[in-house]
C-alpha cells in the first residue's frame, strides 16, 4: 500500500521543490500537492506520482479533502500576517485525520531568545505542534539563496545594483534544493522524529560579496548599495508592503548586518550525505535570472 504525503504551499519556492524531489523518488509513495490555485498548480500535474488538490488554509472544507488518507505532511505556510492562525488550522486538521508525521518548515533560530519576530511566529507554531501530540520534525533553514532571484534579480538586471541594509554582515544562506533534499530524507527515512534541524549553506557570504559573485558569473558589474534603514522602510512603503512585514524585514536585515546569521551547520551533509550548494554554484545554475 503506498503512502500519501501532502505538501502544502506546493506552488511556492520550497513546496514546489519538495514536490518535485519527492516525485522522483523510487518509493511507493503518492505526492499530494496542495495548491492555493489549481491554475498555478497546472505544471505539477505533469510530475510522476503527483496528484494536485486545491486547498485554502482558511477554508475548512478544502482542508478536509486535502488531508483525507494522508500519512505524512510537509507543511509550509506563507509569510503572511495570519500565518500562525493558518498553521494552527492545518495542525488541527492533521490531528483530526490521524497524520503520522508532520514535517514543518520553520526558520533558523526559531527557539533563540531574545530572537526575532519571524522566529517567534514559527516557534509559536512549533509549540502548538509539540502540544498536539503529532509526531513531528522541524526544519529550520536560514535565508533562501532563491531570495536573490525573487527580490533582487530585477534591480540587478535593470540597474546592475544589489540593494540591502546589511553592510558587510555575512549570511549563511541556503539553496532551497538542499532544504528539499533534507525534507525528502526526513519524510522517507527514519530517526528524525521529535528533532529540529538548523540548516544552512556551506559558507557565509556578505551582500557585497554576493554582488561580486553574481557579477563575475553573469559577466557584468554588479554594485552593492548599502541602504540606510529609514530609506529601506520608505522604499518598502512605496511598494505597498504592510508595516508588520517591513518591521520584520528590517529586523532581519539589521541582524544580518551584525553577523547574527553567519554561523554554518553541517546538517545538510549529515542528513543527505552530500555538501550543500555553494552560493557560486547557485548563481551559475540560475545565471539566466540575473542577466
Ligand atoms: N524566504 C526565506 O529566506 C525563508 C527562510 C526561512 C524560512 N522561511 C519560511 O518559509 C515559508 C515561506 O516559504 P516559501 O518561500 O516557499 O513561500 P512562498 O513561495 O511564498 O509560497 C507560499 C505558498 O503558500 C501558498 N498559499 C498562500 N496562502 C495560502 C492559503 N491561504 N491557502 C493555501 N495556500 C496558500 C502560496 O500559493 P499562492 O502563491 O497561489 O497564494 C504558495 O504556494 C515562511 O514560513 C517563511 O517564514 C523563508
Amino acid at each position: 500500500m503506498h503512502k500519501t504525503i501532502l505538501v502544502t504551499g506546493a506552488t511556492g519556492t520550497i513546496g514546489k521543490e519538495v514536490a518535485i524531489q519527492l516525485s522522483m523518488m523510487d518509493e511507493d509513495i503518492r505526492v499530494r500537492a496542495g495548491v492555493h490555485s489549481i491554475i498555478k498548480g497546472e505544471n505539477l500535474k505533469r510530475l510522476p506520482n503527483v496528484e494536485v488538490v486545491e486547498m485554502d488554509f482558511k477554508d475548512q472544507d478544502s482542508l478536509h479533502a486535502a488531508f483525507t488518507h494522508v500519512d505524512k505532511v510537509f507543511m509550509v505556510t506563507p509569510f503572511a500576517k495570519d500565518q500562525v492562525e493558518m498553521a494552527k488550522t492545518l495542525v488541527d486538521e492533521a490531528k483530526r485525520k490521524g497524520v503520522k508525521h508532520l514535517v514543518k518548515l520553520s526558520v533558523i533560530y526559531a527557539d533563540a531568545e531574545p530572537g526575532f519576530m519571524i522566529g517567534h511566529w514559527h516557534r509559536e507554531i512549533e509549540k502548538y505542534i509539540e502540544d498536539s501530540g503529532i509526531t513531528y520534525t522541524f526544519l529550520r533553514p536560514s535565508s533562501f539563496m532563491q531570495n536573490y532571484i525573487h527580490y533582487d534579480a530585477e534591480s540587478i538586471k535593470n540597474e546592475g545594483r544589489l540593494y540591502h541594509s546589511t553592510g558587510s554582515g555575512k549570511i549563511a544562506s541556503i539553496d532551497v534544493r538542499d532544504i528539499a533534499a533534507v525534507s525528502v530524507e526526513v519524510l522517507l527515512g527514519s530517526g528524525h522524529e521529535g528533532k529540529a534541524y538548523e540548516l544552512t549553506g556551506p559558507e557565509a557570504i556578505s551582500n557585497p560579496e554576493a554582488a561580486q559573485i553574481i557579477g563575475e558569473v553573469s559577466g557584468r558589474q554588479v554594485q552593492y548599495v548599502d541602504v540606510p534603514a529609514d530609506a529601506a522602510r520608505s522604499a518598502m512603503l512605496k511598494k505597498q508592503m504592510p508595516d508588520w512585514m517591513i518591521d520584520a524585514m528590517l529586523e532581519l536585515e539589521s541582524a544580518y548586518r551584525e553577523d547574527r546569521f553567519s554561523e554554518t551547520t553541517d546538517t545538510v551533509q549529515q542528513l543527505t550525505g552530500r555538501p550543500p550548494h555553494s552560493f557560486q554554484q547557485f548563481v551559475k545554475d540560475h545565471q539566466k535570472c540575473f542577466e
